[in-house]
């Protein structure tokens, strides 16, 4: 076998075998395929699909790759939760403290930004100290002593998912439903959890364009979760505008300590409720969904939540100052006012876009070894369906490179659309379907 006629079947739309998907993963992440032969294959995978045996057999030699975590000693149901990715999404960094504080263990492996979106990894890093690279042992006796650990893919759970998602990212690669499900499936095979709730973005912001696609991801990750034996719950929710109001890692950081405090926006509000009110029920804490919900919403009133978050990040070496004080987080250099340049409503604002525009401030990578600025980002003054006068602050852009400023702020305002017709005053809720 070897990868050259692995590459041509795939080009020619021919089914993989579970031998040559093996061949590929193992001789892959040992490094003897170099990136682009990878490349090919993985962009020939993205041109034309898998079906769901071959799907399946990816996502194991994808978990297989590496360790197996066994998390069995912390109970009979461990619950994780992943996003398939989005537009100031800080949904874990608020989400899992507060199932922390209620005595649910967790033990989170997280992502770094990817294409348009953010990474959860980048965001705590953001906080100086902050160690998002130790190891299993280090790991479990974290999860064991304070009940909560959030790190990243450093250990060696799946290596093969960490080296096809860094080189995805790099060939535009990402918006693939096999290459999707294949990705988060094995990290969570080999992150141990065997109950799974999962955030399944949609729209402008998202890999997933339109409900469709969301609702063909939700049902592959279900079905590969039946298969490992983690049951899963997709929550699909909207991504066509950034969540919450800030995007980039130390400003969505404050944000998320902030909504930890209890001033949260509603629209991230509903996505970290509806998420967590599954996670309590998997975790086998109670199965009516509006309790859970406001056993989450009494641990944030009650500083229960925020103190688990101030545990977790001093005990993984972080500068828990930054938290008690977040005028202490670096700011950029400039903050720049963006003034809307006519009255109206808010129609749209593209999340994609705003990503993008992020990510060339510095916020994200746009190669894999590029480092990331922390302190850059986008912080939206006024969200969609809000009205808007002439002359009032849409947004404000922090740069570090005066440069940028001119660019920078030309796009935003044409990434605002603003309508003079009569729009819905109230954006519905971002729950959009929940599947299981
Ligand atoms: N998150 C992941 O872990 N992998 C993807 O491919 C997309 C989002």
């Amino acid at each position: 076998m070897n990868i050259l006629e692995i590459i041509a079947n795939k080009r020619d739309k021919k089914q993989l075998s579970k031998k040559e998907i093996e061949f590929f993963i193992n001789e892959y992440t040992n490094g003897k395929i170099p990136d682009y032969q990878a490349a090919a294959l993985v962009m020939a995978i993205y041109i034309n699909g898998m079906d769901s045996e071959e799907i399946a057999n990816l996502t194991i030699a994808m978990a297989k790759s590496g360790d197996i975590l066994d998390l069995s000693k912390f109970g009979k149901n461990v619950v994780d939760k992943h996003s398939t990715g989005g537009v100031g999404d800080k949904v874990s960094l608020v989400l899992l403290p507060i199932i922390a504080s209620l005595g649910i263990p967790v033990a989170k492996m997280s992502g770094r930004g990817l294409g348009h979106t953010g990474g959860t990894a980048d965001k705590l890093e953001s906080i100086p100290g902050y160690n998002t690279v130790i190891d299993i042992e280090k790991f479990i006796q974290n999860v064991q002593n304070i009940g909560i650990s959030m790190i990243t893919q450093t250990m060696n759970l799946a290596p093969a998912d960490k080296k096809i998602y860094a080189l995805r990212d790099t060939i535009s690669c990402v918006e693939s439903i096999p290459l999707i499900a294949s990705s988060i499936m094995s990290k969570k095979i080999a992150s141990g959890a065997n109950k799974l709730v999962l955030d399944i973005t949609v729209g402008k912001g998202a890999f997933m364009k339109n409900l469709e696609e969301a609702e063909k991801l939700s049902d592959t990750m279900i079905k590969i979760g039946k298969k490992a034996g983690i049951e899963t719950i997709c929550v699909i929710t909207d991504m066509n505008e950034p969540l919450g109001h800030s995007v980039g890692n130390s400003l969505e950081m404050i944000e998320a300590i902030e909504a930890l405090k209890g001033n949260m926006d509603e629209d991230l509000k509903d996505v970290v409720l509806e998420c967590g009110s599954y996670m309590i029920k998997l975790a086998g804490f109670g199965n009516n969904l509006e309790k859970n919900k406001n056993m989450m919403l009494e641990n944030i009133k009650n500083g229960k939540a925020y103190n688990k978050f101030v545990e977790m990040i001093s005990n993984q070496g972080g500068d828990i100052s930054y938290i008690e004080d977040i005028e202490k987080f670096e700011k950029a250099k400039y903050i720049i006012p963006v003034y809307s340049e006519k009255s109206g409503i808010i129609e749209e604002i593209d999340a994609e876009s705003i990503g993008k525009l992020a990510c060339s401030l510095g916020a994200g990578r746009m190669k894999k070894e590029d480092s990331i600025d922390f302190s850059v980002g986008i912080v939206l003054n006024k969200k969609m369906y809000e009205t808007v006068q002439k002359g009032e602050v849409l947004a404000y852009l922090h740069i570090n490179d005066e440069k940028l400023i001119e660019k920078a702020t030309k796009e935003l305002l044409e990434i605002y659309k603003i309508s003079d017709k009569l729009l819905p005053t109230k954006k519905k809720c971002n729950i959009i379907v929940t599947k299981m």
